[in-house]
């Protein structure tokens, strides 16, 4: 049984998008949302997934509903946002959690592995942000949580998705900036190495990596999935107006931390 820190009943009859929601972060930002009494609408590629996490949130007595989506393709991205507005007819939140990267030294990316990353991690983040807003949050407000990663010292053996992320970041403030008008609320969260189902697709090779990762941490462990669900609740929070444009970051691998409070009410 998922048991969250907050109230029960926080996001009662709110609907939320989550992409890449059938595994890792996405599966624990759905099952805590849930808990809290929102509505989940999961996306991503693989319905088997999708299934599951809807199986698992409706068994603990939330609602949930999945539908396939690759953030990739631009009429998809339009099509997720309609799929919600007609199973819930509002959308509330977008967290846009569905992403992807691989490990290679940055000598040996290919342009189309390259372009696979941005267009997964950068261009389809857009695309969702673009069509929540146009479909339905720039007339009602709403939420935007961006997922990226903990990359401020660079991002050595995936140059693609260090770059890739510090545009969602600059993509982030700006949309916090142009959308504060309609009541959008544009937050992003860094999680550094988190222990969970993202690091088993990675090679036994990277193994002593992640050891080292540990040594780095204050607190000589990983973050887990749900801390990151858990600050992406944080922003979706509706008194949380003096967060916009800023974001929580998260130390190499460690839980995310809240930096840079600010000032700016939406
Ligand atoms: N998860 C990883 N890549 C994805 C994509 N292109 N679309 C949706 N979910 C994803």
């Amino acid at each position: 049984m998922y048991r969250s820190i907050f109230r029960p009943d926080l996001f009662a009859g709110q609907t939320f998008i989550v992409t890449g929601g059938g595994s890792g972060i996405g599966r624990a930002v759905a099952h805590e949302l849930g808990s809290l009494g929102g509505q989940i609408v999961l996306a991503g590629r693989k319905a088997e997934n999708l299934a599951q996490v809807v199986a698992e949130v409706e068994q603990a007595g939330g609602t949930a509903v999945y539908t396939l989506c690759n953030i990739r393709e631009e009429e998809q991205c339009a099509a997720l946002v309609r799929f919600a507005l007609d199973k819930f007819g509002a959308v509330h939140g977008l967290v846009n959690n569905a992403g992807g990267q691989f490990p290679s030294p940055a000598e040996f990316i290919s342009r189309k592995g390259w372009h696979a990353v941005l267009e997964t991690n950068l261009t389809g983040t857009f695309s969702m942000c673009q069509q929540v807003f146009q479909q339905w949050m720039g007339q009602h407000g709403g939420v935007i949580i961006n997922m990226v990663a903990e990359m401020w010292r660079g991002f050595p053996g995936m140059a693609h998705t260090g770059a890739a992320r510090a545009a969602v970041v600059n993509l982030t403030m700006t949309l916090a900036v142009e959308w504060a008008k309609a009541g959008v609320r544009v937050n992003a969260v860094a999680p550094g190495t988190i222990e969970g189902s993202g690091l088993t697709k990675y090679d036994p090779s990277m193994k002593p990596f992640i050891e080292l990762v540990k040594q780095d941490m204050p607190y000589f462990r990983l973050g887990t999935e749900s801390e990151v669900a858990a600050a992406v609740t944080f922003f979706a929070l509706p008194s949380r107006r003096l967060y916009q444009r800023r974001n929580a970051q998260g130390g190499w691998g460690q839980f995310p931390m809240a930096q840079n409070m600010a000032d700016r009410p939406a």
